[in-house]
C-alpha cells in the first residue's frame, strides 16, 4: 500500500472524516499551491473547512517576501498553542516560502513545538508521507529538500472559486533581484510543457470558468528548457484559440523579457485583457542598477509607449519599493516622474524589507526608517490624485465586469482593464460576466450600471 491508501485506511475508521483548514497568505502562485494541497488532503479522505476551530489539520501556507508577512504567521502559529491544548489530535502544518528559509526549522522547535509538519515549496507531493509519520508515530517531521524540476503535473486543485482559476504556467525565478527573497525560497525556473496548460484550460473553460489567470514570477520568460520551445506570446496564442466565453490574465511579467512580440500578442489576442501588471520598483536608474532588475528608466518608458501604441487603451498597474539601501531624495523623485509619465491605474507599493541571504541584505542604508515613511505617503497621493484624473477617462464607458464579491452595499468586480466596479444588485450577481455602463469614478474604482 502506498501512504495515499495508508491514510485513507486511518480516517475510514474515524466517525467523520476529518476537516482540513487551509490557509494561503502570500502571491497568487501562493494561493494556488495552496489549492493544490486541498486537493491532496482532500484525495485523502478530508473534507474542508473555513473554520480554523473546527479543523482537524490547519495548514498554513505562509510568504517571505517582507518582514511584516512572516511576523502575521508566526502570530497566528502562536494562537494555535491553545486549540493544540484542547486537542491533541490536531496536526498542525507549516509550508509555503518561509518553510525554505533555514532559520524557519530552528524557530519553530524552539518557540512552537506543537507544530507537527514543517515542509516546503517543492515537497507538496511528500505531504502524504509526512501526514502518515505523524499519525502513526508522532514528534515532528520536515522535508525542505530543493526539488528543483518539479511542475506539480496530475495534483488536481481545490479550487476556492468555481467561475476564476489561477493557472500556474511556471515555476521558480532566477532573476535574482537584489532585495527579493524569491529564488532562494522558490528554487530556479521551469515551466510547464504548454500541452498540460492548456488541457487544465480547456477542462476549466469547459467547466464554466470565466477568468484564468496565468501565474509565474516572471511569466514573460515562460519556455526555458520545455520540450515545445515555445515562448510566452506563443503560449498566449495558443491559449487564446481555445473555445470558450472566458478572458485570460497573467501575473507577473518582467519588463527585462518584455519584448514587442510580447506586447503584440497582448494586442492581438481578444481574450486577454488590456491590462498589464509591469512592475517598475523603481525609476532611478542607479537603483534599477543596485536591484539588479537588467532595465533602465528609459527603457521602461519605452516599452510603455509602445504597450500603448499598439493598445491606446492599456490599463497599467505596477509594483514599488520605497526606500531601497541608501535611496536618496533625487532617486525617490525620480520614481515619482515615472509614475506621472506613466500614469497607472494602480500601484502596489511597498517600504524595502531586509531579507537576510539577498544581496541587499549586506547592503548598508543610512536612510531612516522615517524619511521612509513619508515618501511612502507622498507617493500614496501622488498615484492617488493621478488615478483622481485618469479614472475621469473611464465615464461613461463600458466596461465587461466580472463580478466576485460583495462591497459595502455594492456587487463589486473587476472589467477587463482590471478597474474595480461597483453596481447595484442581488449577490447572485456573483460569478457573472456583464457589460456594465460607468456612471461615476473614484480614485480607487468606478461606479455603474448594468447594461444589455
Ligand atoms: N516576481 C514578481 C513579484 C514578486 S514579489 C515580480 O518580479 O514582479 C512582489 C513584489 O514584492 C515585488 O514586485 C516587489 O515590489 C515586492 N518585494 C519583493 N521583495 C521585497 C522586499 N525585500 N522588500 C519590499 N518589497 C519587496
Ligand atoms: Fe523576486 Fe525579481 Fe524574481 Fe520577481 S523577478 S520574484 S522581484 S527576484
Ligand atoms: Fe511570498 Fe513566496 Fe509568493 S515569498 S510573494 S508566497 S513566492
Amino acid at each position: 500500500m502506498n501512504y495515499e491508501e495508508k491514510i485513507r485506511k486511518i480516517f475510514e475508521k474515524r466517525e467523520q472524516p476529518p476537516l482540513c483548514y487551509v490557509h494561503s497568505y502570500g502571491c497568487q502562485q501562493n494561493v494556488s499551491d495552496g489549492e493544490k494541497i486541498t486537493g491532496i488532503l482532500c484525495g485523502l479522505g478530508c473534507g474542508v473547512t473555513v473554520s480554523r476551530d473546527k479543523a482537524d489539520i490547519i495548514v498554513l501556507n505562509t510568504c517571505a517576501v517582507r518582514e511584516n508577512a512572516e511576523v502575521k504567521v508566526y502570530g497566528h502559529i502562536g494562537e494555535l498553542k491553545h486549540l493544540k491544548k484542547e486537542n491533541p489530535g490536531l496536526i498542525i502544518i507549516i509550508c509555503g516560502c518561509m518553510a525554505e528559509e533555514e532559520k524557519t526549522t530552528a524557530k519553530l522547535r524552539q518557540s512552537y513545538p506543537f507544530v507537527d509538519i514543517l515542509f516546503g515549496t517543492s515537497a507538496m507531493r511528500e505531504l502524504p508521507r509526512l501526514l502518515y509519520e505523524v499519525l502513526t508515530e508522532g514528534g515532528f517531521v520536515s522535508d525542505t529538500a530543493c526539488r528543483n524540476g518539479e511542475c506539480f503535473e496530475g495534483i488536481s486543485p481545490v479550487r476556492t472559486d468555481c467561475y476564476k482559476a489561477g493557472v500556474s504556467i511556471m515555476y521558480g525565478c532566477n532573476n535574482f533581484c537584489s532585495y527579493c527573497i524569491v529564488p532562494y525560497v522558490r528554487g530556479r525556473e521551469r515551466s510547464r510543457e504548454p500541452e498540460n496548460i492548456i488541457e487544465e484550460i480547456k477542462g476549466l473553460a469547459e467547466g464554466g470558468c470565466k477568468e484564468i489567470m496565468l501565474l509565474g514570477q516572471n511569466v514573460n520568460s515562460y519556455g526555458k528548457g520545455t520540450a515545445a520551445g515555445i515562448d510566452f506570446p506563443e503560449l498566449l496564442q495558443r491559449i487564446n484559440r481555445i473555445d470558450g466565453d472566458f478572458r485570460i490574465r497573467f501575473m507577473s511579467p518582467h519588463p527585462k523579457d518584455a519584448g514587442r512580440d510580447f506586447f503584440n500578442a497582448v494586442a492581438e489576442c481578444e481574450k486577454v485583457c488590456k491590462s498589464v501588471h509591469l512592475p517598475l520598483q523603481s525609476g532611478s536608474d542607479r537603483i534599477l542598477k543596485e536591484m539588479n532588475r537588467g532595465y533602465t528608466a528609459e527603457r521602461y518608458m519605452e516599452l510603455v509607449d509602445y504597450a500603448r501604441s499598439v493598445m491606446p487603451g492599456l490599463s497599467l498597474t505596477t509594483d514599488i519599493i520605497v526606500g531601497f539601501p541608501n535611496e536618496g531624495e533625487e532617486d525617490f523623485r525620480d520614481t515619482m516622474e515615472i509614475m506621472k509619465r506613466v500614469r497607472y491605474d494602480n500601484i502596489f507599493s511597498f517600504i524595502y524589507s531586509k531579507r537576510s541571504g539577498t544581496r541587499a541584505a549586506g547592503m548598508e542604508d543610512k536612510t531612516p526608517e522615517a524619511e521612509k515613511s513619508e515618501r511612502m505617503q507622498r507617493l500614496l497621493t501622488l498615484q492617488r490624485q493621478l488615478a483622481e484624473e485618469g479614472y475621469k477617462r473611464f465615464e461613461g464607458k463600458i466596461f465587461r465586469v466580472l463580478f466576485d464579491s460583495e462591497y459595502n452595499g455594492f456587487i463589486s468586480g473587476k472589467s477587463n482593464e482590471f478597474i474595480i466596479t461597483l453596481v447595484k444588485g442581488e449577490r447572485s450577481l456573483i460569478g457573472t460576466m456583464h457589460d456594465v455602463r460607468v456612471t461615476k469614478t473614484h480614485n480607487w474604482a468606478v461606479e455603474g450600471e448594468i447594461v444589455g
